[in-house]
């Protein structure tokens, strides 16, 4: 029989209620406890959800000996701070994306899970859904030939709010860091780590990137095409070229997806692959955990160590050419 996993939250905000609505659908999960800065908070998210257990502090929650994982679900601001405290106290972490504000935080908080030997990982949930992993199969089948290109985008219009975390440099506002990550991972995903980053964006008021561009070159003449936006909404798809044909990922892409297409340059013929299309695909990451933790490892191999970093010194770059700074930088 498989053992049953303590799940806490920490940080009873939106993305919380729908990972832990996926997380309820998962037999080896139990809906543990969750902490929040506010007690009625925390009771009221207990009772929507169905945790057992209420905490008013972030630090009672990981103080519990019976929590076996937590999913930190702060702003980007607060990454670092909660997932060093969870670590310190021997909490394994599923952290929300981006793993923190920049790379020294990243490597502050994986230099914490190797000498606690605690285990560790981004939530990035879309490398854990079936369509990508079908990608994966197909591009290591070759049905694509050599990959030379990925484009993807991803834009919503945001109302504007100078106090909120898309828009509070504070909080780790911007649209790089909260969506231009999804573009970012795709072409890491594919093509690697860039040999050149070129970045332009639109900052706003607030000093933070509201519209970003970013292009990746690769040395052996590869290319990412990539936007993120905070001004409108975008198709939110992604192709992914290769030399004998291209894989679309309909729009959202790097959400659950009803299939994906690869069409054949020789042939002109497209191929539809349908795709499972189950709750809101937090499940998957939420499982990949499970099984993780239950085969002793302490990182995940599909969302590495080494994957966040390389991301977070890409986005740190990227920020560095269009001139956004936060206070934590
Ligand atoms: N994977 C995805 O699809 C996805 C989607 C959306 C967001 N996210 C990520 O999830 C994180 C949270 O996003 P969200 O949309 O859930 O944000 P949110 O609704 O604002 O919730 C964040 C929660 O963090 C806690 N918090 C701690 N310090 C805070 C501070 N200084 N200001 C505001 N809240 C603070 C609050 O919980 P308490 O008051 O209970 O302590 C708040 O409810 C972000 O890093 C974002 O990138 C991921």
């Amino acid at each position: 029989m498989k053992k049953k996993f303590n799940w806490g939250i920490l940080g009873a905000g939106k993305i919380a209620g729908k990972f832990a609505t996926d997380l309820a659908l998962l037999p080896n999960a139990r809906l543990y406890a969750v902490g929040s800065r506010s007690m009625k908070k925390a009771k009221s998210f207990a009772t929507t959800y169905g945790f057992q257990k209420a905490y008013g502090s972030y630090d009672h929650l990981l103080s519990d000996p019976n929590l076996d994982v937590v999913y930190i679900a702060t702003p980007h601001s607060g990454h670092c701070e909660h997932t060093l405290l969870a670590l310190e106290k021997g909490v394994p972490v599923i952290c929300e994306k981006p793993l923190a504000i920049n790379t020294k935080q990243v490597q502050q908080m994986i230099r914490k899970a190797k000498k606690k030997k605690v285990f560790l990982m981004e939530a990035l949930w879309t490398l854990f859904l079936p369509h990508l992993l079908k990608i994966k199969e197909l591009v290591a089948a070759d049905v694509i030939g050599e990959v030379q290109s990925v484009r993807a985008d991803f834009g919503f219009l945001a109302n504007f709010d100078p106090t909120s975390r898309l828009f509070n440099p504070a909080l780790g506002g911007g649209a790089l860091l909260d969506i231009g990550i999804y573009p970012l991972l795709l072409a890491q995903s594919f093509l690697g780590v860039p040999d050149k980053i070129t970045a332009t964006a639109l900052l706003g008021k607030t000093k933070v990137d509201e519209d970003i561009n970013v292009t990746l070159t690769y040395q052996d003449q590869k290319i990412a095409h990539l936007h993120a936006t905070l001004r409108g909404h975008t198709p939110v798809d992604a192709h992914i070229y290769g030399t004998k044909g291209y894989i679309h990922i309909p729009s959202r892409w790097h959400n659950p997806v009803s299939h994906v297409l690869v069409f054949d340059y020789a042939t002109s013929k497209t191929t539809k692959f349908l795709m499972p299309r189950h709750a809101k695909g937090y499940k998957y990451e939420a499982q990949a955990v499970m099984d993780y933790l239950e085969a002793g490892l302490l990182e995940s191999p599909i969302a590495s160590w080494q994957f966040s970093l390389d991301l977070m010194r890409t986005m740190d770059e990227v920020r560095r050419q269009v001139g956004v700074r936060y206070p934590m930088d």
